[in-house]
């Protein structure tokens, strides 16, 4: 058994609900902590002398502690999960950016060749060596901001080969990394502009000839689809999701960016999340929260266009399910830090800092149905982040510029 600590605080996340508001004073603070760690899980968290004189162990299992000393003053908190993003990409959307800042916006841009599209043609033109490589720079980004599992979808492949090609590269970088990688297929992102047939004909297309393929080799086990005016209308996308539900997929959906509707629609429909909802109605905020499907703000996909936030705090009133995810993507949102997305999320949706931690450790491992991450309690998995700071609401104050100090994953320091 491995004991490591002391920390100023261990902030454990234990015996918090998985839906709804949260405040401060609920959190777990265990001043003085120490994590004791057994076979790569946690076996039990509490104060650091503890351990040690005999009250929290046997003398037998004291004598055979192997002690990992904390000498600087820093605080202990779960690992954070980014559960949406799209971080396997070719090429870059600086000019889109430029020109929305410019006064156009993101589905003009779309219509005159930028958007998704040019994404799709640069992605499909990199190789894979090439497209790895990226990958796990970026991967390296995240487990350098304390991010230690990672969704990462496909949908800049949009055929049969290249989706296969993104997803086999994304578990291809689950050999090389010591982060969790959860591939999503997204082939649903758009309709692309070199298929002959209409949306309708696409959505069959990937359900005969790529999602078989994806069960096959293993490659993902859930499917994604953007449900837009500019991409998939709500009835063929039911269609389509109720239909890869049925091959054993789960389902997510980008939902109510900037049409209303489909958020509803992710939830009658069982999907384990709606992610984006920045313009989703009251009445529908009321019936996602009811759901059991995770409600995913996105907040560096409204800093990267400009457009409203995700209306957190009234999901959480209404008791949702609330994830907060970076969505890093080319196009909207290139940013990629998800400490800083979520501390500005929180100044503009008033959330207390236990709703932010909640909703970037274990309620976004909730809707990746992971259910032993995102918190430090017995028998989860040993994933945990440590500040050099002695207060953990320095993290969000300092709003992503205070850095991590250390990483653990199962244990080991990465
Ligand atoms: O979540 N909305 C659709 N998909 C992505 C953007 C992808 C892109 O622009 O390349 C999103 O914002
Ligand atoms: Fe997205």
């Amino acid at each position: 058994m491995k004991l490591i600590g002391p920390f100023k605080q261990v902030i454990t996340l234990a015996n918090l609900p998985l839906r709804g508001k949260l405040s401060d004073n609920q959190l777990e603070i265990i001043e003085n902590g120490g994590i004791l760690i057994e076979n790569n899980l946690i076996k039990k968290v509490g104060k650091f002398d503890d351990f040690l004189n005999g009250v929290m162990l046997s003398e037998a299992e004291a004598s055979d502690l192997e002690i990992e000393k904390i000498k600087t003053e820093q605080i202990c908190l779960p690992s954070f999960v980014d559960s949406h993003t799209h971080i396997l990409f070719g090429g870059n959307r600086a000019n889109d950016f430029a020109m929305r800042n410019a006064g156009k916006t993101y589905l003009e841009i779309a219509e005159q060749g930028g958007g998704i599209w040019s994404s799709v043609l640069h992605t499909r033109k990199e190789s894979k060596k090439e497209l790895l490589e990226k990958l796990l720079e970026r991967i390296n980004f995240l487990l350098n901001n304390g991010i230690s599992t990672i969704e990462i979808k496909s949908g800049y492949g949009l055929n049969v080969k290249n989706e296969l090609k993104m997803l086999r590269i994304i578990k291809e970088a689950q050999t090389k990394t010591p982060a969790t990688l959860i591939p999503t297929c997204l082939a649903a992102h758009l309709k692309p502009k070199d298929f002959n047939g209409n949306n309708e004909d696409y959505l069959n297309y990937i359900l005969k000839e790529i999602l078989p393929k994806v069960k096959e080799e293993n490659l993902a086990k859930r499917v994604d689809i953007f449900i837009e005016k500019t991409a998939f209308q709500p009835e063929e996308s039911k269609n389509f999701l109720l239909k890869a539900k049925e091959m054993g997929f789960e389902i997510t959906v980008h939902a109510d960016q900037f049409t209303s509707g489909s958020g509803r629609l992710a939830a009658e429909i069982g999907a384990k999340s709606a992610d984006h909802l920045e313009a989703t109605i009251d009445e529908d905020i009321d019936f996602i929260a009811k759901s059991e499907t995770v409600a995913t703000a996105l907040p560096g996909a409204s800093l990267g266009l400009g457009e409203k936030f995700t209306p957190a705090g009234k999901l959480l009133n209404a008791g949702a399910i609330l994830a907060i995810a970076s969505d890093w993507n080319p196009g909207s949102a290139p940013m990629g830090n998800l400490i800083t997305q979520a501390s500005i999320l929180a100044t503009y949706e008033k959330l207390t800092t236990a709703e932010v931690l909640a909703g970037i450790t274990f309620r976004a491992a909730h809707a990746l149905s992971l259910n032993d991450i995102g918190k430090l309690e017995e028998n989860f998995k040993a994933n945990f982040v440590t500040f050099r700071t002695d207060n953990f609401q320095n993290i969000l104050y300092n709003q992503g510029s205070l850095k991590m100090e250390n990483l653990y994953i199962n244990g080991n320091k990465i």
